[in-house]
This record gives structure tokens, sequence and C-alpha cells, in this order.
């Protein structure tokens, strides 16, 4: 399958960060993505991880000396900062981030920094003293301002034992960012598209809540393919495991009112509404203030409607929703499509145990408003999601 990736030339910079050994998990997910990846390392980071190491994964030569004769690269010193369609730098240290805001070429990956065109990502990882340190933060400020994109650190445990902020974040969010900014020219490229995901809850006290096994995995996909492909995506969230991927605007909520009061917001607009939250149908009439104690035998919760967001949203926008079915899959989504007034319903199989809540494959049936039923095999959330948006491209207005 084609991605933001396939036949792009990625300079990968690794600087001698402890963190320098994930290089190798970043280099190998670019490489099988179809990406050329051209490493360069400066000679702090080859003790910390061989450049063979990477070579042998890139299965291409890796740019370590300026001066390095027997390089492809030093005779044409500038060639790797002009072929490149995205920079990346990952782990990047304080002083490679010193060097690059103060425009100092003195090594191979600084040189590449200064003389690329092509945008540049910049992972930092080091010492949480050292990240929080006011030069690093007015460098990175400075690079930010000059059009760096900056993944910022995840907070935890660090290599010097402390717990703070400096960690290299998580692989799939430098991904993440490498395919937002590769996206740029993909075929959403300026739509506004707005994914709900996750499950609401609905409180019944201060500790109990209705809810619904959602994991989110599928409204996540949408909303980093609809990115991927350039959209500018609004992900609005119920409650999930997932990290909020990077390159999008991202509103969390917890009940079905503060989803409704969400999409109201963000479809402002927006060219696409995908829904694929699972949305409580009936809240509790009233939240007890206090922890309902267990002392009745029974208990009888009033429960009253919610709103129904996706039926109620108005607008030029095109909407499409989910429907989880366990019987006449077909015919119920079919409903669902024409009282919510939708152009495409997912109708989503709950039967097979590899479909539908919480896995991380679906298998559905598209179903689009001229009637068109299309039933899909099982495949990834993220296959599902860019059928989805294969889709959504037939009815969208060029
Ligand atoms: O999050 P995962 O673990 O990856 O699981 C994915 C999923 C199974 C939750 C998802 O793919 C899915 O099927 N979501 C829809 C669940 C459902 O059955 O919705 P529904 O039939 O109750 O509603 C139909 C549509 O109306 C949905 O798009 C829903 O978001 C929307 N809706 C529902 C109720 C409500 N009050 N307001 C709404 O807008």
């Amino acid at each position: 399958m084609e991605t933001a990736l396939t036949n792009k030339t990625i300079v990968l910079g690794v600087t001698g960060s402890i963190a320098a050994y994930k290089a190798a998990d970043i280099a190998s997910r670019l490489t099988k993505a179809g990406a050329k990846v051209n490493v360069v390392m400066t000679e702090a980071a080859t003790r910390f991880i061989s450049p063979l190491a990477l070579r042998s994964i890139t299965g291409r030569a890796v740019a370590t000396d300026m001066f390095d004769l027997e390089s492809q690269y030093t005779i044409e010193h500038i060639s790797l900062a002009e072929a490149a369609d995205v920079v990346v730098v990952a782990p990047a240290t304080a002083s490679l981030i010193a060097r690059a805001a103060a425009g100092i070429s003195d090594d191979m990956l600084t040189l590449t920094l200064l003389a690329t065109k092509a945008p540049i990502i910049l992972a930092p990882a080091m010492n949480v003293n050292m990240f929080e340190n006011s030069v690093t933060q007015e460098n990175l400020a400075k690079l930010k301002a000059r059009g760096f994109i900056i993944v910022d650190p995840a907070h935890g445990r660090l290599a010097s034992g402390r717990v703070g902020k400096g960690r290299l974040a998580d692989i799939d969010q430098i991904m993440g960012a490498i395919q937002q900014v590769l996206a740029k020219s993909g075929d959403l490229a300026g739509k506004k598209i707005v994914v709900t995901a996750g499950g609401t809850r609905e409180p019944i006290d201060p500790v109990r809540h209705i809810g619904n096994p959602s994991s989110g995995k599928m409204g996540y996909a949408i909303a980093q393919a609809a990115r991927d492909r350039g959209a500018k995506v609004t992900l609005i969230t119920a409650p999930a495991s997932l990290l909020p991927p990077p390159g999008m605007a991202v509103m969390p909520v917890k009940t079905a009112l503060e989803m409704k009061q969400a999409v109201t917001k963000a479809v402002k607009g927006a060219d696409a509404l995908i829904m694929a939250a699972a949305v409580a149908d009936y809240q509790p009439k009233s939240v007890a203030r206090a922890k309902i104690k267990k002392d009745a035998l029974a208990l009888t919760l009033e429960l009253v409607r919610t709103p129904d967001i996706l039926a109620e949203a108005k607008g030029k926008f095109l909407k499409v929703g989910f429907a989880a079915e366990s019987e006449d899959i077909v015919a119920n989504a079919k409903k669902k499509l024409k009282n919510k007034q939708l152009d495409i319903i997912v109708a989503n199989d709950i039967t097979d145990k590899k479909s539908g809540f919480g896995v991380d494959t679906n298998k559905v049936t598209l179903i689009d408003k001229k009637g068109k039923v299309e039933p899909l095999p099982l495949l990834s959330k993220r296959e599902v999601a860019d059928k989805i948006l294969d889709k959504l491209l037939v009815f969208l207005p060029h």
C-alpha cells in the first residue's frame, strides 16, 4: 500500500544520546514503509550505536565524517541536504539544538541542517535540567520560529535515574510528525475533517459511570490517515487509552453532551464529520453528588436520552456514521444512514471477534447515500480508515 512515505528521501540525523539506539527503530520503520533513509551521525552518536547497524537496516551508506574521502556524500557535501524531502533528527541533543540555533555547521549533520530547504523535525532527548535550562528553551524557540518542527520529549525516567521531561518522544509520535510533513500534498490537502473516537462516559455518581468498551482505535486510525493524506484534522476523543496523535487538534471530552458541544464548535467550516465514537444513547437523569451507598438490595436508575450528535449536526459538511451491528447488519445500517441523513455509513460487524470494539482489525461494509454497498474483508483499522477516506473523496467537492 502506498503511504506518504513511499519513495520519499529522508535524512535521519542521529546524535550522541543514550536514546540513539531508538534511531534503529525509526530507520527500520521508515525503510519498511518504502522511504530511502540516509542516516547522518555525529561523531558522538557513533559511540552509542554503530554506523554499520544503521547501514544494515537502511541498506544505504551512513554519513559520519565531512572529510571522509571514501564517502559518496563528502564530494558533493550538500547533496544529502538537497535530496531530502524531510530531515529528522532523533534523538537531538542539547548540543545539536544549540549548534543548529547558532547556524554552526561543523559536522555533516549540522551542515545538512543549514544547507537543506526541506522541512526539519527535531526530537529532543536529554537530561531534564538540560532540557529545562533557559538556553535550551531559547534555542528551541528560535528554531520553532524558523519553522523547525519540534516533537516534544516525554516525561518519564531518564538515564540519569531522575524523573522528568527529557525522554525521546514515543516513536509513533515521531513517525506521525514525519508523515504529517510529507502528507502536505496528499489527496485531502486543504480539507478540514472532524473525527470523533472512543466511548463516552455518563456519570452516575462521582466514581461510577455508564460506558462501553470502545478503545478509540478506529477513530484515531481515521484521524491519523486523514492527517497523513494532508487534511487538517480535529479529533474529538472520549476517554481512550491511546496517546494524542501529533499533527492535529485534539479535543478530549467525557460525556455525550460534551461531545456534542465540541462537535458543534469543530464542524464550523469543516468538509466532513466522521463519527466513529460509541456514544451512549442514555444518561442518568441526575448525577448523585456523593458516592451511592450499597445499602439497598436493588437500585433503579432513571435514564434519559442523550442528544443524537450526528443527526443534529447541521452544516454543509459530509456526514459519515458508524453502526456497530450484530444482526441484519446492512439493513440496520441503511436505516441509520437514512434516519440520520448521512452520506456514508460504515456498518461494523461485531459478531467477529477480530472486528469492532478494542481490537486492531475491523470488518466493515461501506454503504453510501446512493445505495452502493461495498463489503470489505477483515482489515487493519488503518486500512479500513483509508478505505473510508477513499469513499469520502468520491463525495467531497473538488
Ligand atoms: O474504538 P474501537 O475500540 O476501535 O471500536 C470501534 C467502534 C466499534 C466503537 C466503532 O467502529 C463503531 O462502530 N462506532 C459506532 C458504534 C455504534 O453502534 O454507534 P450507534 O449505532 O449507537 O450510532 C450510530 C452513529 O451515530 C455512530 O456514528 C455514532 O457515533 C452516532 N451517535 C450515536 C448516538 C448518539 N447519541 N449520537 C451519535 O452521534
